[in-house]
């Protein structure tokens, strides 16, 4: 176990390493000998369903994660529990059971998981049947040699470790949902399969504009990010993807540095909303990048946030204003345990601290959400 260097054992690792030493040896019996800076302040960090939804217990996800991350659990192992939570509630209709179906009426599932000291990291994409994906990508990064594992052979790994697979994911809600915007789209009226596609999207956004959806989980998702006291950075990214999506449609929660980058002692960023946008960017490996030089988890973020307007040039992905039309929230943290949720739009995110769970008002580029 990794335990803070007082200032003495510290001085003479960093003596022993600029001496040319090829490795810090461990001090007392511990071995890596790693600095661990005082003063980590640990923290959860996720999007703002992380302290929403209860699946009918006690606690949220940020507070199941923070108790278990102090508790002395694996970093990791605490962040998947606590999206769990999120996972399994069939009231929460981003992520996991009960998530937006695809186009088909298919609920398709990505998730990623990243742990920072192991350096090692597992994803799944359009994975059905199985109500929690993190845990699925969990045991590809555990069990395999590879990063992802997509569609049939995703669900056929699943199985293989023992997983249950259910036919349908669907829960009355989602489905109800989904056959409200069939009926919109009326494929009949649209011969052009391109017409059809953007009208199918427009359908969603116009029941966002009703309020039929949350505008926040049009796209889905939650990322959830740990440090601990030994500074032990960890991270987790679980959704059902974008409402009604082309089936096979994979966004960026899946994909590392899109939708999820943890580097430990250094940070981690993860991020809800269009990933299409994160997937051309790489946007959380970049706000990692940018926290690694120095930059504020605040600062990192917003820089993120401006590359994406400067790379949204399509017009039907713009306001009257020329601004982006869409949502994209990022959660980061860095090794001292320095926190910030930014995002496009004025959002919420959640963070548990010493202090408890809260659910805070993100640092956002625009003031205003964009106008129709
Ligand atoms: N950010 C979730 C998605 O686009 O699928």
């Amino acid at each position: 176990m990794t335990r803070t260097l007082n200032r003495r054992e510290f001085v003479a690792v960093g003596a022993a390493t600029l001496a040319g030493a090829a490795v810090a040896k461990p001090l007392l019996g511990q071995a890596p000998a790693l600095f661990v800076p005082k003063g980590i302040r640990p923290v959860v960090i996720a999007s703002a369903n992380g302290n929403r939804f209860r699946n009918g217990g006690p606690v949220t996800c940020v507070e199941r994660a923070f108790r278990m991350m102090t508790e002395g659990s694996d970093v990791l192992d605490s962040l998947v529990a606590g999206v769990n939570i999120v996972e399994l509630d069939p009231e929460e209709l981003s992520v996991g059971y009960g998530g937006y179906p695809n186009a088909e009426g298919v609920v398709q599932l990505d998730a990623s998981c990243m742990h920072g000291p192991r350096k090692r990291a597992g994803a799944v994409a359009a994975l059905e049947g199985v109500r929690t994906p993190s845990l699925v990508a969990q045991r590809v990064m555990e069990e395999t040699d590879h990063h992802l594992l997509v569609g049939r052979g995703a669900q056929d790994f699943a199985r293989s470790m023992g997983f249950k697979i259910e036919e349908d994911l669907n829960t009355p809600k989602s489905r109800q949902l989904w056959l409200e915007w069939k009926r919109r789209i009326d494929p009949d009226h649209w011969l052009d399969p391109k017409k059809r596609a953007d009208a199918g999207f427009r359908a969603g956004l116009g029941m966002v504009a009703e309020g039929l959806i949350d505008r926040e989980h049009f796209y889905g998702t939650i990322n959830c990010s740990g440090v601990n006291t030994k500074g032990e950075i960890c991270g987790v990214t679980t959704t059902s993807g974008l409402a009604w999506k082309i089936p096979g449609r994979v966004g960026d929660s899946p994909i590392l540095g899109a939708g999820l980058y943890v580097e430990d002692r250094v940070g981690a960023a993860g991020s809800t909303g269009r990933g299409e946008a994160n997937l051309y960017g790489l946007s959380s490996f970049l706000i990692v990048e940018l926290l690694r030089q120095g930059r504020t988890p605040k600062d990192a973020g917003l820089e993120a946030l401006r590359r994406i307007v400067a790379n949204t040039l399509e017009r039907r992905l713009r306001d009257p204003k020329g601004r982006p039309n869409f949502q994209v929230d990022f959660y980061i943290l860095d090794a001292k345990g320095d926190y910030a949720g930014v995002s496009m739009f004025p959002s919420k995110f959640a963070v548990c601290t010493e202090k408890g769970a809260e659910t805070l008002a993100t640092s956002s580029l625009f003031p205003e959400w964009p106008t129709r």
